[in-house]
């Protein structure tokens, strides 16, 4: 695949938070054929307020799916729950770096063998991140404050995915930038223009009457076939 192709492909991260708790493993095989990943929000209650799941729902969901499950921890103390979620099934983490030790973060993360993701608030700075573009699978850029599904994109982090897009090839890193707050048709083709390449969507998906039809409209606002690359469960192969 040439870069110009793989710049073009795009994957679509429906995120559980939206669906319908009681109904999980049918809402995600329902947007099973227009999953890459499939996004698990989970929140501790202290680094934001909010309070959602945790190692068991990764693990159930993982006794009904295949899929790539990208977790993204909106927690104060990552270090003490990543063993928890490798065991779990977990594909991936994306920590915060607000939380600090991202370094040890990082390094924890390739140990259990999960692909390792850096997530960022939307008032983080570049330079907060930028060190540790070249050691991640995958950065996670907020376009809300995190901590609740159904809010508004925040336009202002436009000028940061596109200054993260160009740090990553500049540096020729293969992170894929994710978006991840009010995601929809309007709002991701801003965020490709900028250089993201995953999308996050929980309302805009599971909030529709056809969730399946919605994944499918997202992926062909930003102009998607393909995943942005192959995500593969660790362990399958
Ligand atoms: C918010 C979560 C998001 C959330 C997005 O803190 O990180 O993943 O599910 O929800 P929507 O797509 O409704 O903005
Ligand atoms: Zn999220």
């Amino acid at each position: 695949m040439g870069d110009s192709e793989r710049s073009r492909r795009v994957s679509i991260a429906p995120s559980i938070l939206s669906a319908d708790f009681a109904q999980l493993a049918r809402d995600v095989e329902c947007v099973a054929a227009q999953t890459d990943l499939l996004h698990v929000d989970v929140m501790d209650g202290h680094f934001v307020p909010n309070l959602t799941i945790g190692p068991p729902v990764v693990a159930a969901l993982r006794r009904h799916s295949r899929a790539y499950l990208d977790c993204h921890l909106m927690i104060t103390d990552p270090a003490d729950y990543l063993g928890a979620f490798a065991s779990a099934g977990a594909s991936g983490c994306s920590v915060h770096v607000e939380v600090g030790d991202t370094e040890a973060l990082i390094g924890q993360m390739r140990d259990l063998g999960l692909d390792a993701g850096l997530a960022v608030n939307p008032e983080t700075p570049f330079e907060v991140f930028a060190p540790f573009l070249g050691q991640i699978d995958l950065v996670l850029l907020m376009t809300v404050h995190p901590g609740f599904g159904g809010q508004s994109f925040m336009a202002e982090v436009l000028p940061k995915i596109a200054r993260t897009a160009s740090a990553l090839e500049s540096g020729g890193h293969p992170a894929v930038i994710q978006v991840d707050g009010g995601i929809d048709p309007t709002t991701a083709p801003r965020t490709a223009e900028a250089g993201a390449r995953a999308f996050v969507a929980g309302s805009a998906i599971f909030g529709r009457d056809d969730p399946l039809e919605a994944a499918a409209e997202l992926r062909r606002s930003v102009g998607g076939e393909g995943a942005a690359r192959p995500w593969h469960h660790p362990g399958d192969g």
